[in-house]
């Protein structure tokens, strides 16, 4: 059977596999030379984003340089707002730059089906890396979720405080329900071609999802994740999704409990003693090794990837970052994290 050979898949599904499979959030980056070489080719990221033959490149350097054991397709979080009809730039040291909404009105220009069929490249990118992946690799497709997604909409940029989001969700909460149930639609169209073209699991990033009040991450993460979710199985979708509350805390048991993702990402700060005793048993979680103790090495780097993988050994475990692979990661470093996951 296929799927028995994918470790990745079986841990999802509930089983706890040793060693565990292993893959990094950022894998495809700068870090590596061969994807710097194949982004020099591109225009601009957009342009990488939506050329298949690039972005299925950039999506198998990873998985031929290490033999990571799940391959996330290249893209951005961001392409689902270029598709709904904001300009949307990338420039260098200033991050992501979308057009700034101020009602939800702003993105009624394309409805939510047109906006996912305008990201067909992404679909051919997705069947040519499946035809290219070692049948023991899973593909994973994503999105980012709602509230990390209106929130740039929202805020215009990457690199703000974030307060002006945070205001819509304290002042104009039904604006901002509005502006999310529509990037939500979009999305589970844009996840629904993802897996009919060989996406084997989904992954939500909420990124921006850290140090919300109680009250408003109930509204803005986890009603808008359980409703995309659920949209999803009623599409017929029914390939586990890993969802990545960043910086959830002690709301964490709450989004499992509620928003009824198959699995959980887990970021920086999380605490195998809290996860392990607040999450149930059979959870399958995914992380949550620091990026920043990746670049620097040395003995604190075995001790802490030995510390994870003895912390989780009971449970479903997917050995991952607690965020993206930094461009300025050494290699050998992440070539040695697999080696004490996979040979002790
Ligand atoms: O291996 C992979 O994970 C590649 C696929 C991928 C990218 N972005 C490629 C990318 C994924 C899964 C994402 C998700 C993404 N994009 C998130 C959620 C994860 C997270 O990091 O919290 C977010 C918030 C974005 C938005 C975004 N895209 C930002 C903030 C930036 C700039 C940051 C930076 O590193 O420059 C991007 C650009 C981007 N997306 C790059 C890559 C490889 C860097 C572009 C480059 O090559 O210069």
């Amino acid at each position: 059977m296929a799927s028995a050979v994918k470790k990745l898949l079986a841990v999802l599904s509930g089983e706890a596999v040793k060693p565990p499979p292993v893959w990094m959030m950022r894998q495809a980056g700068r870090h590596l030379p061969e994807y710097l070489e194949t982004r020099s080719r591109a225009k601009d990221f957009l342009d990488f984003c939506y050329s298949p033959t690039l972005a299925t490149e950039a999506t198998l350097q990873p998985i031929r340089r290490y033999g990571m054991d799940g391959a996330i397709l290249f893209a951005d979080i961001l392409l689902i707002l270029d598709a709904m009809g904001l300009k949307v730039t990338f420039e260098k040291g200033e991050g992501p730059l979308v057009e700034q909404i101020s009602a939800p009105s702003d993105l009624a220009r394309v409805s939510p089906q047109k906006a996912a069929d305008r990201l067909a490249p992404v679909y051919e990118t997705v069947s040519r890396v499946k035809a290219g992946l070692p049948k023991e690799t899973t593909l994973i497709g994503f999105a980012g979720s709602p509230w990390t997604v209106s929130l740039y909409a929202v805020e215009g940029r990457g690199k703000t405080d974030k307060s002006t989001a945070w205001r819509w969700a304290h002042g104009r909460p039904d604006d901002l329900a509005a502006v999310m149930d529509q990037i939500s639609e979009a999305t589970a169209h844009y996840l629904a071609h993802q897996v009919e073209a060989g996406a084997e699991a989904l992954m939500l990033f909420d990124s921006w999802a850290e140090g919300l009040p109680d009250n408003i991450f109930r509204e803005v993460i986890i009603a808008p994740t359980k409703k995309l979710v659920a949209r999803l199985r009623e599409m017929g979708i029914t390939v586990p999704i890993i969802g990545f509350p960043r910086g959830a805390g002690v709301m964490l048991p709450e989004y499992v409990r509620e928003t009824g993702v198959t699995a959980v990402g887990l970021d920086t700060a999380a605490s195998p003693v809290f996860v392990n005793a607040s999450l149930p048993e059979g959870l399958p979680v995914q992380g949550h090794l620091d990026p920043l103790l990746l670049i620097e090495g040395g003995g604190r780097l075995d001790a802490r990837v030995r510390e994870l993988l003895d912390a989780y050994a009971g449970r479903p475990h997917i050995f991952n970052l607690g965020h993206g692979v930094r461009p300025e990661t050494p290699i050998a470093h992440v070539e040695r994290v697999l080696d004490l996951i996979r040979n002790g």
